[in-house]
């Protein structure tokens, strides 16, 4: 195997390799691993959904906790919208305030200051009845599913339509038979929650929470308590759900990893702020602030120290080049190497997906030719170059 085509091996798996490869005259098409009709397709549908009226409007909204006679702040005056449709993730570490947002959005807290619109109307003002009506419209689901222990998986789904009281018996077995179906669990219907595993459990969950036909899902670490296999077929019934049904899904993790599968748009939150707001791609790729940077660095399971020291040893010039979308399957390192004159060792590689996009990363160290050259036909060619050293 030649040193080109066992890079592209080594990177295939969606993990980093580290290590110098000598780069003589590779020419290698990062990316020719993933079929591009399916990324088209895929990319289409996500450009069409992002362009999506907003649902969610926080207008300066605050929250503080009174502990002790003394008002704590947990969420600092923040504002934000959230697009119909969009899948939106809130990433921070443990007390970042990510669960007291979402709480503000279906009001289990009131806000101590600012407006929240849904779907153009100020939520802060609802009557009982109104917020009844309301709650309808917005489903939750939990990292400890919270589920009602007595009841079994069919109750538990028609729990929420018996409540509301505006069911008959028909609708709600026929809408209970029909979410059955659609989170897989037609046949454990009269189990009880203690019999089923934790990603049944979770589905349990999805299901109540559709059951009522909400237009927003709040997912508050939903897959936190679930191994790696059983958290990516959750995801993957989420991103069918918004998908299928048009849902707008508000999605919390401390797990960069989950936003990375599943979410269009992201807020990066530390001490009751949010720090970093935008595309996942943009923030995943480019990350600005510290905390950010943290948490793509561990999703990616690089250790940055490490990584300077390594980068100490290479020789001339470090760039880091991201591939996204269709620049990820151009064969480009090869004529650039060629035009250029310049001669490339890759220090390390990635290829992977942010949602259905793929994406790839090089650090490279250049030597000798002429790197302006190289540097503009790189950028000719739609790839972000970034310098680090
Ligand atoms: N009901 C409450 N009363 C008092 N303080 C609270 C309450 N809920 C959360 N807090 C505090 O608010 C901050 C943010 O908490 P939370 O929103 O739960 O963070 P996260 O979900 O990111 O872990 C923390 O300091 C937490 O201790
Ligand atoms: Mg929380």
């Amino acid at each position: 195997m030649s040193q080109s085509s066992s890079v592209v091996a080594a990177v295939s798996g969606g993990k980093w390799c580290k290590g110098i490869y000598q780069g003589s005259g590779f020419g290698f098409a990062i990316g020719l691993v993933y079929n591009r009709a399916f990324y088209l397709r895929t990319h289409k549908a996500l450009t069409k959904r992002s362009q999506g009226n907003v649902v969610i409007v926080f207008d300066q909204v605050q929250k503080s906790y009174q502990v002790g006679g003394r008002a704590i702040p947990a969420l600092h005056p923040t504002s934000m919208t959230i697009d119909t449709g969009e899948v939106f993730g809130i990433v921070g570490h443990s007390g970042a305030g990510k669960s007291t947002l979402v709480r503000l959005i279906n009001l289990l807290e009131p806000p101590t200051g600012g407006r929240i619109l849904i779907d153009d109307e100020n939520i802060t003002g609802y009557n009982a009845s109104e917020l009844r009506a309301f709650r309808r419209k917005v489903g939750m689901i939990f990292q400890h599913f919270n589920l009602l222990s007595s009841k079994t998986v069919a109750d538990n789904i028609a729990f929420p339509m018996k409540l509301a009281g505006i069911y008959s018996r028909t609708e709600i077995r026929d809408r209970v038979d029909e979410l059955l179906k659609r989170v897989s669990l037609v046949d454990q219907a009269n189990k009880y929650p203690s019999q089923l595993s934790g990603g049944q459990k979770q589905r349990v969950g999805i299901a109540r929470a559709l059951a009522c036909r909400p237009t927003i899902l709040l997912c508050d670490e939903a897959t936190s308590a679930l191994d790696p296999q059983t958290t990516q077929s959750v995801l993957k019934l989420l991103a069918d759900i918004n998908r299928e049904l048009g849902l707008t899904i508000v999605l919390i993790t401390h797990e960069m990893d989950v936003v990375r599968r599943v979410c269009d748009r992201v807020a990066v939150m530390d001490a009751g702020e949010v720090v970093e707001m935008g595309a996942v791609s943009d923030v995943f790729l480019h990350p600005k602030h510290p905390t950010t940077r943290d948490f793509v660095f561990e999703s990616e399971s690089i250790d940055h120290e490490e990584m300077q020291q390594d980068l100490q040893h290479a020789k001339g010039r470090i760039l880091r080049l991201t591939f996204r979308g269709e620049s990820t399957y151009t064969p480009l390192l090869g004529s650039v190497a060629r035009e250029s004159g310049v001669d490339f060792s890759i220090l390390s590689g990635r290829i992977d997906h942010i949602k259905d996009t793929p994406y790839g990363q090089l650090t490279l160290s250049l030597v000798g030719g002429n790197l302006d050259t190289a540097m503009q036909a790189f950028e000719a060619a739609d790839v972000h170059v970034e310098v680090l050293r």
